[in-house]
């Protein structure tokens, strides 16, 4: 951004209650595309490096101000003891940062005060940067933002005089009808000059509906005072969409997600079906990676070039590497090698780590497991607390029993392993390169490389057991003709008559 649209400072109004979103958390910290709708708004006024940088708290400051020092700790709280209105809002943060100022012997602030509500997640730096250069150039003594809405229901309306003039705001309880005709509204986003809007912040009653010091009142006192104020007017009404209640909650949070699948898109990203992929703005995906429908990519996941995700996916804070293949699958904290196959049904948790080529196919969970490259899992499998070296099978139906009911173990399978079907690798263990494990087994001992592990017992048949003790059921007359087609005997050692009789008993 250039110098004339740094503010000197700008100032975000948290402190409100929020009481439409009917919740009991604070509406600041609602998330949408993960991140709060304050974080939104403090990534949109970051972008313009003003000098200084305050949010009023005021309704559940504690909750707040935690999250505020965790997303942006640089910046200053100001706690507005009573929520008395937005203009009340503002001299409170203006008198604290003034009081700073004079306590460390600075000079008073002058230039631009840029402010804005936590509510308005789809603000972008570029209007906020043409507002204060706006002013800056000009001299005014306040820009303020507005558009032309479809439904202005619930926004304060612009007044203007028979020359366009911007007069003043009237909010939404306080119009008449015929104010209620207007549709150009105000965003609640305003560039300030600092003397004027303390002068006229001063000013400010709270003679209307609500009984507060609206901060839309400084427009109608600039106005009597003969001080010129400006109006940025936005093309795209969607960009101040407030967020009062849960309705527009998903409103904004669908034009967010519109707008970053856009710009993956038009960097190369295929989407296949915009409206059901849900992207959060801090997630990186490559060009030429394409997202088939339902999918969800979180936090902090990246996905590199060539990567096919989706249908139907979660990915949490997950890496995907080049031209790996996720489908249906569930991925937290994961690592996803170049080339490897997750998918279909499956779920991967934090610490898992897949190797190059490396697979973890339908209905198998992992947990902090690291695959080596080219190591599968195909099917049906539990790997918890493991590390399989290269090259290596892990059959159907094997379970690393991790837990012993106390404490969780580390079990080590090397290169080039064939582990049996249903085998239970009971942890701590370690098998060998080259090692197989016979189908069934349960390995609570380390195997050697190369050798064999069977541990299970062995098969014993009784024959004839069905037709001796399951008399005249399907599966003994089943058996019978089994024998009588010259099968192994029915009854076994007996004859074929003697199973008969056997069977008549
Ligand atoms: C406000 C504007 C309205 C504008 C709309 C745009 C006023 C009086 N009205 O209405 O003209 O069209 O935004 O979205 O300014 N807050 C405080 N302290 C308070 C009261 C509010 O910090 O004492 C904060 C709230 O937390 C919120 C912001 O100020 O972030 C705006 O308050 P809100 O109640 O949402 O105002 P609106 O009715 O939306
Ligand atoms: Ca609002």
């Amino acid at each position: 951004m250039s110098e004339t649209s740094r503010p000197a400072a700008a100032i975000v109004l948290a402190a409100g209650e929020g009481t439409r979103m009917r919740s009991t958390r604070p509406k600041a910290l609602f998330p949408i595309l993960g991140r709060s709708l304050l974080g939104h708004v403090l990534a949109a006024v970051r972008a313009l490096d003003p000098e200084e940088l305050v949010v009023v708290t005021g309704h559940r400051r504690a909750e707040v101000e935690a999250h505020l020092a965790e997303i942006d700790p640089a910046a200053k709280p100001v706690y507005q003891t009573e929520q008395r209105g937005t203009g009340h809002a503002v001299r409170a943060a203006l008198e604290a940062l003034d009081a700073e100022r004079r306590a460390a012997g600075r000079p008073t602030l002058t230039g631009t005060v840029l402010v804005t509500a936590a509510d308005t997640p789809l603000l972008t730096p570029r209007s906020l940067a043409a507002m204060v250069a706006h002013r800056e150039q000009t001299g005014v003594a306040g820009v303020l933002l507005t558009a032309t809405m479809p439904d202005p229901t619930g926004y304060g309306r612009v007044l203007r005089d028979d020359s366009g003039r911007v007069r003043g705001i009237v909010e939404e309880r306080d119009a008449d009808p015929a104010h209620r005709e207007i549709r150009e509204v105000n965003a609640g986003v305003y560039a300030f000059d600092a003397a004027k809007v303390r002068a006229a912040l001063a000013r400010l009653t709270t003679d209307n509906a609500q009984g507060e010091e609206y901060l839309t009142d400084v427009v109608r006192i600039f106005g009597t005072e003969g001080e010129p104020i400006a109006a940025a007017v936005l093309d795209d009404w969607r960009e101040i969409l407030g967020v009062n209640d849960r309705a527009q909650l998903a409103v904004a949070a669908a034009l967010l997600r519109d707008r970053k699948n856009t710009a993956l898109m038009r960097a190369g990203v295929t989407i296949m079906d915009p409206a059901t992929t849900w992207i959060d703005v801090d997630v990186d995906v490559a060009p030429d990676a394409e997202i088939w429908p339902n999918t969800i990519l979180a936090g902090t996941t990246r996905v590199a070039a060539s990567a096919r995700i989706g249908p139907n996916c979660h990915l949490i804070d997950t890496e995907v590497g080049e031209r790996a293949r996720v489908r249906d699958a569930t991925c937290e904290n994961a690592q996803i090698g170049p080339d490897a196959e997750v998918g279909p049904y499956t779920y991967l948790r934090p610490g898992t780590r897949l190797g190059r080529g490396a697979k973890a196919g339908g209905f198998v969970e992992m947990k902090n497991a690291v695959v080596g490259a080219e190591s599968k899992v195909p099917h049906l499998s539990y790997v918890g607390d493991a590390t399989i070296g290269e090259r290596t099978n892990v059959g159907a139906a094997t379970v690393f029993v991790n837990y012993d009911g106390v404490a969780k173990h580390h079990s080590v399978v090397g290169n080039d392993v064939r582990i049996g079907s249903d085998t239970m690798i009971v942890a701590p263990v370690t098998i060998g390169d080259g090692a197989y494990t016979a189908a069934g087994s349960v390995i609570v001992e380390d195997v050697p490389p190369g050798a064999l592990a069977i541990a299970r017992s062995r098969q014993q048949n009784i024959e004839g057991w069905v037709v001796r003790k399951r008399p005249g059921t399907r599966a003994a007359e089943a058996a019978k003709q089994a024998s009588a087609a010259g099968g192994p005997p029915a009854a076994g050692g007996t004859s074929g008559r003697d199973a008969g009789d056997d069977a008549s008993r």
